[in-house]
């Protein structure tokens, strides 16, 4: 995933302490004084700001992300989800991740960003780029990918600023900060990219998960048709706990210290592994209990980075999951194929509905 991207799948590397138990991670994730989010020299909005700046940002970025904001999107997400899967259920076979998952996050992006559909296989080329690099781990790689993405946002900046639309995109370039001033444009990419990039290839693998996990448990697939949409999501965040796509974020120390005897200097770099912390014995049972894993659940993250878009995210994957469950039931139509770490969930997972 991109340098400067907030939703970083890096696992981990020599040199960092990566913290996998489920009370270390929250309990780091909670001491921003001590684990500080200033872990690249990029500008990262809100991921890579700490304290004051950290919270002026998210009172900035929070609003877009209320009920009232997102409500309104929803018929465009459901229309979105049906065309597509009706699209797909005519064909023989599909992959969740990439003809599901990650068209829908782009068509759904694209409207609620409004969005020129003319970007859709952009897009599409730079999800499945973006993975790859990641992937690689080559650094030449991700930087590459990283700028390729900086110029499509910037590109859709500058076509809103010449001609302005009723859009979330043109809303951003007009909005002001509490000094009164304008989001500069290395501001405007940065939000933009944590956003989009969070959407992106977050959605495309979270589809993967889900549909895996429901095709896998037609109970649970029968379940979720009648259920309200509080249940969808509490069902849906539980198939993402037990196999979190999301791998992890990183802190830096601000001064040395130690977690569960194993010490820290100041300036190491620090990975909270999400995954790990997400299936820790300790805290989970094996069982599949939504309600009762549902406080624990890191998915999204907690403390003062926790992911703001979780109601945007949740709104999507719900609309896709009924979209599916309704149009038949689900069967396999090959073996998925795992993701290779760093990237986690899965790289195909080929399905049929019927
Ligand atoms: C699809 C599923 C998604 C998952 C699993 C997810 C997960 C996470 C997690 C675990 C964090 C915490 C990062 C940390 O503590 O360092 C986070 C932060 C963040 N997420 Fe998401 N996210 C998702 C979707 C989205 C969407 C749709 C958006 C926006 C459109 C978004 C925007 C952000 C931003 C801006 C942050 C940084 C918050 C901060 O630093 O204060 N995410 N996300």
């Amino acid at each position: 995933m991109s340098r400067n991207d907030v939703h970083s799948t890096i696992r981990e590397r020599p040199n960092r302490v990566v913290l996998r138990r489920h009370a270390d991670v929250v309990a780091a994730a909670h001491d921003p004084e001590t684990f500080s989010a200033a872990v690249s020299q990029h500008l990262q909005i809100p991921n890579g700001l700490d304290g004051a700046p950290h919270a002026a940002a998210r009172r900035f970025i929070d609003p877009f992300f209320t009920d009232h904001e997102l409500d309104g999107y929803m018929p465009g997400f459901e229309r979105i989800a049906e065309d597509l899967v009706a699209s797909l259920a005519s064909s023989d076979s599909f992959d969740a991740v990439a003809d599901l998952g990650a068209r829908f996050a782009v068509r759904a992006q694209s409207h609620w960003l409004g969005w020129t559909a003319r970007l859709e296989d952009t897009l599409l080329e730079w999800v499945a780029d973006n993975r790859a690099a990641t992937r690689s781990g080559d650094k030449t790689r991700t930087t590459e990918v990283a700028a390729r993405f900086d110029g499509i946002i910037r590109a859709l900046l500058a076509e809103r600023r010449a001609e302005p639309h009723d859009d979330l995109t043109t809303r951003l370039t007009v909005l002001t900060k509490s000094d009164g001033t304008l989001l500069t444009d290395p501001e405007l990419v940065s939000i933009l990219r944590n956003w989009t990039g969070g959407d992106l290839s977050s959605i495309a693998l979270c589809a993967g998960v889900v549909v895996a996990g429901l095709m896998a448990a037609p109970q649970l697939a029968a379940r979720v048709r009648a259920a309200s949409d509080a249940e969808v999501d509490a069902i849906v965040d539980e198939l993402l706990r037990r196999d979190d796509p999301f791998v992890s974020n990183r802190r830096r120390a601000t001064r040395d210290t130690s977690v569960g005897g194993c010490p820290i200097a100041a300036g190491q770099v620090v990975v909270l592994d999400w995954r790990e912390a997400n299936t820790d014995p300790e805290v989970f049972g094996s069982e599949f209990d939504a309600a009762a894993h549902a406080d624990d659940n890191l998915v999204y993250g907690t403390g003062p980075h926790v992911c703001p878009g979780r109601p945007l995210a949740a709104r999507e994957l719900r609309v896709l999951v009924r979209a599916v469950l309704a149009a038949g039931d689900l069967e396999p139509a090959g073996d998925p194929v795992r993701e290779e770490p760093p990237v986690a969930g899965y790289r195909t997972v080929p399905v049929r509905i019927r």
